[in-house]
């Protein structure tokens, strides 16, 4: 049974309007070694270290994705939030534009809201991926949203990704999207791993086991958004400098919240291993 309940028009041929790749100057592509090179990320794998050592337990599953839940369930609306900033301020300097300009961060939101592959219809929201996956330890989204599951740190990440996709002047907030986007496949590549790692004891039957669908598609698709992020960086800029430091800003502050965060999570998980496992990767 097809689900599609209308046809979708043939009318304009999209091979038509090449892409033609942005020029981005050298001190924005930067932003994502800022990244990538933020001690934020060693405390990802320290974590990680921790998280494959064993199978976890149901418990710590549930915090594990109940605290993660918290910025999963921020971003997408953030992202739309953003989009939609940038297409209001950008109505006012020139109309015809703005919608064209703001694609760049919208961009990263189709994906979140399953509008992706709209040839064959609707997919599940990213959102709905998630819960489905928690399902399958029998996590109930109830469960999911419950303060005694969620690390501290996990309630103020969402309030951060809050402020600055919603309220945060938007070069600031472009900073931050792209930091989010860039990191996206490091964290949930480590969480892909650790069930893969010990993948008969959390039941699943391979490797892409269908359970994992909402941490294989972010291998997917990260990329594409978090260049077109830096694509929009480099639009809203033209360059400037005092205004690349305003988005580094926005890089910055999202790294200084997800070491914050990851390393509260390890420590609320696995105590005092979280600190041998640190202090290994030097
Ligand atoms: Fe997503
Ligand atoms: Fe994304």
């Amino acid at each position: 049974m097809s689900q599609l309940r209308y046809v979708r028009g043939k009318s304009v041929d999209p091979t038509k309007y090449t892409h033609l790749p942005l020029q981005v100057s050298q001190s924005i592509e930067d932003l994502k070694q800022d990244v990538f090179t933020h001690p934020a990320v060693k405390v990802l794998e320290a974590f990680g270290d921790n998280l494959r050592l064993q199978p976890l337990t149901r418990d710590q599953i549930r915090v594990l994705l109940a605290s993660e839940g918290m910025f999963v369930l921020e971003v997408p609306p953030g992202v739309l939030s953003l989009a939609s900033r940038i297409t209001d301020e950008w109505f006012e300097i020139d109309a015809f534009e703005a919608t064209g300009r703001a694609a760049r961060v919208l961009f990263a939101a189709v994906d979140e809201y399953g509008l992706n592959a709209m040839d064959s219809g609707l997919l599940p929201s990213h959102h709905q991926l998630y819960a489905d996956m928690a399902a399958h330890w029998d996590i109930t989204t109830e469960e999911l949203l419950d303060d005694r599951h969620i690390v501290p740190t996990g309630r103020e990440f969402a309030h951060v990704i809050r402020d600055y996709y919603r309220r945060r002047p938007i070069i600031e907030g472009l900073g931050f999207h792209v930091a989010n986007e860039a990191t996206a496949p490091l964290d949930f590549g480590v969480f892909l791993k650790t069930f893969q790692a010990h993948r008969i004891a959390y039941g699943l039957q391979a490797e892409n086991d269908s359970v994992l669908n909402f941490l294989l598609v972010h291998d997917d698709v990260e990329v594409s958004h978090r260049e077109m992020g830096v694509e929009m960086v480099q639009l809203y800029t033209e360059g400037r400098p005092e205004l690349v430091a305003r988005a580094r800003q926005g890089v910055l502050a999202y790294m200084e919240i997800y070491g914050k965060f990851f390393a509260e999570l390890n420590e609320v998980m696995f105590g005092q291993k979280a600190k041998n496992a640190l202090r290994a990767r030097g």
